[in-house]
């Protein structure tokens, strides 16, 4: 699905396919660079990271494996303490591995504090992250993103993976979703 297919939902284009794609190369080049050798496992959360996780390892140009969690957020009462529940768990073993969180979005960052805390528990070689966008809940906690593609404003945005009400992952580029849209 184009921008133009779902122009009149978005207030703002704030990203195009084209900018993302090349975000997305190199940050592969970085992680390249440094996991020469060592094969990452990336660890991809379902379901918002299956973009990135596509044209990252496919930019990539070193081995490595790819393996996937699901969890879900208890209800928003209890989101805050950051409490969530695996619904479907690795099948790879990531003890002595090199684990790469792969993410869509950080936003307020309680996911991937329960997700590094819950991996680190299983003895990997080493665990960073890389997501495609951060909101600025997660950038003023310095949420350990080591990989990020951009920074974006805390606005309810859709595409390359995010979704509003199941719609909008298969949206090239990413935009901010008209409140009309919602309300
Ligand atoms: C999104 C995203 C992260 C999480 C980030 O998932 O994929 O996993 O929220 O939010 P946080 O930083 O506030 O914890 P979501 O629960 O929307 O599921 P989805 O990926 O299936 O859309």
């Amino acid at each position: 699905m184009n921008i133009d297919d779902v122009q009149g939902d978005l207030t703002t284009v704030l990203f195009t396919e084209e900018q993302i794609t090349n975000r997305i190369n190199e940050l592969a080049a970085e992680i390249d660079r440094d996991y020469d050798g060592l094969q990452p496992l990336l660890v991809g959360i379902l379901s918002g990271a299956v973009m990135v996780m596509a044209d990252l390892s496919r930019a990539m140009r070193i081995h490595c494996e790819m393996d996937w969690m699901a969890i879900s957020s208890y209800g928003s009462g209890v989101a805050s303490s950051g409490v969530v529940r695996i619904l479907k768990d690795l099948n790879i073993s990531v003890e002595g591995r090199h684990v790469l969180i792969v993410e869509d979005i950080v936003d307020t960052g309680l996911t991937l504090a329960y997700l590094i805390d819950n991996l680190k528990s299983r003895n990997p070689a080493s665990i960073e992250v890389c997501a495609g966008f951060r909101k600025p809940d997660a950038a003023s906690k310095n949420v350990p993103v080591k990989y990020l593609g951009f920074d974006i404003p805390g606005d309810f945005v859709v595409g390359y993976g995010l979704d509003y009400a199941g719609r909008y992952r298969n949206l090239r580029g990413l935009g901010v979703l008209d409140p009309a849209v919602y309300s």
